[in-house]
């Protein structure tokens, strides 16, 4: 595979034409391309210079996922966190190779990985989360699924809490043609009707109005298939250690109210399906590592 490493982007691409980009800052990766196209939503007025969290493609959200409560080591942060507003350092790339019918090697995949510690952080982020913290992003392409795992180290003497999550903004022609499906009967919290629990009763859930729910407690190994009405699968995500999913659309009201979100009616075109853990904190005890991640296989 080839990789190619800008000033603040890297790109890796297969022989197979299936390429993935990644901005330093966040480690947000910002392009998905398969053999179909584009994968991935990225606005068209998304900051890609590192003056706010890039909207689109996908974000990181670590230590905290949304506003941090008060009263709680991340209170002083901003929402979503550090992580995709910091800038990572990029570690290196593998590649694993079979060998072809005609004895030639194949790529299978190429795995990148990004690294981002406390001393990398901003002194303001520094000050407001104190924890000596390891973590190492890898992305993995391969031909027709992207993958994205996260490694946090406590690197300190201290124990500490975090939340993370994966915030995909996928690439849909039509949101009105959009189904998510594998959530019936899973209890989540809807972020539009203050925060309220409910069950969700829909086999293919439809997006008809602004949607921001928390679906809590899956099974990560149970994929959320994000299909079209005509059941054709457009994407299907598996997660690790992952049991949270956010399903979130901010239609049209309120992407019209995003300075960074564009065209204002581009709500049509994306919907995030956003893997993670936020409903409750994972303890970390000093000199521990916890991994966890998703697998987002395209069009099947
Ligand atoms: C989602 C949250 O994950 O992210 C929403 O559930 C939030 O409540 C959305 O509006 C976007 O957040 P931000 O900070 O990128 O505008």
């Amino acid at each position: 595979p080839s990789v190619d490493i800008q000033d603040n982007t890297v790109k890796a691409t297969l022989p197979t034409g299936q390429s993935v980009t990644i901005h330093l800052y966040g480690a947000t990766v910002t392009s998905w391309k398969t053999a179909n196209g584009e994968q991935l939503f990225l606005s068209q007025k998304a900051h890609l210079d590192g003056s706010k969290p890039i909207r689109g493609g996908i974000p990181l959200v670590f230590p905290v996922f949304g506003p941090p409560p008060s009263n709680h080591a991340t209170s002083s942060l901003p929402q979503h966190g550090f992580a995709r507003n910091s800038t990572w350092e990029f570690l290196g790339k593998s590649s694993s190779e079979s060998l072809g019918k005609d004895q030639s090697q194949e790529v299978l995949s190429v795995k990148l990985d990004f690294g981002l510690s406390h001393g990398m952080l901003s002194e303001e982020f520094r000050k407001a989360w104190p924890y000596e913290f390891g973590l190492v992003y890898s992305i993995t392409l391969t031909k027709d699924a992207l993958e994205t795992t996260l490694q946090v180290r406590n690197e300190g003497k201290q124990n500490f809490e975090f939340q993370v999550l994966m915030h995909t903004y996928l690439n849909v022609e039509d949101i009105s043609k959009v189904r998510v499906k594998n959530l019936e009967n899973k209890n989540y919290v809807d972020k539009t009707r203050g925060a309220t629990s409910h069950t969700e009763s829909s086999p293919a859930l439809a997006i008809t109005q602004e949607t921001d729910r928390v679906y809590q407690a899956l099974d990560p190994t149970v994929p959320i298939v994000v299909s079209t009405a005509d059941d054709k699968a457009l994407f299907s995500i598996t997660r690790e250690a992952l049991t949270d999913v956010v399903v979130w659309n901010p239609w049209a009201e309120k992407a019209k109210g995003m300075a960074d979100f564009a065209p204002d009616d581009a709500y049509k075109n994306m919907i995030c399906v956003e893997a993670g853990t936020v409903s409750a904190w994972q303890t970390l005890e000093a000199g521990d590592a916890w991994e966890g991640g998703q697998s987002i296989k395209s069009r099947l």
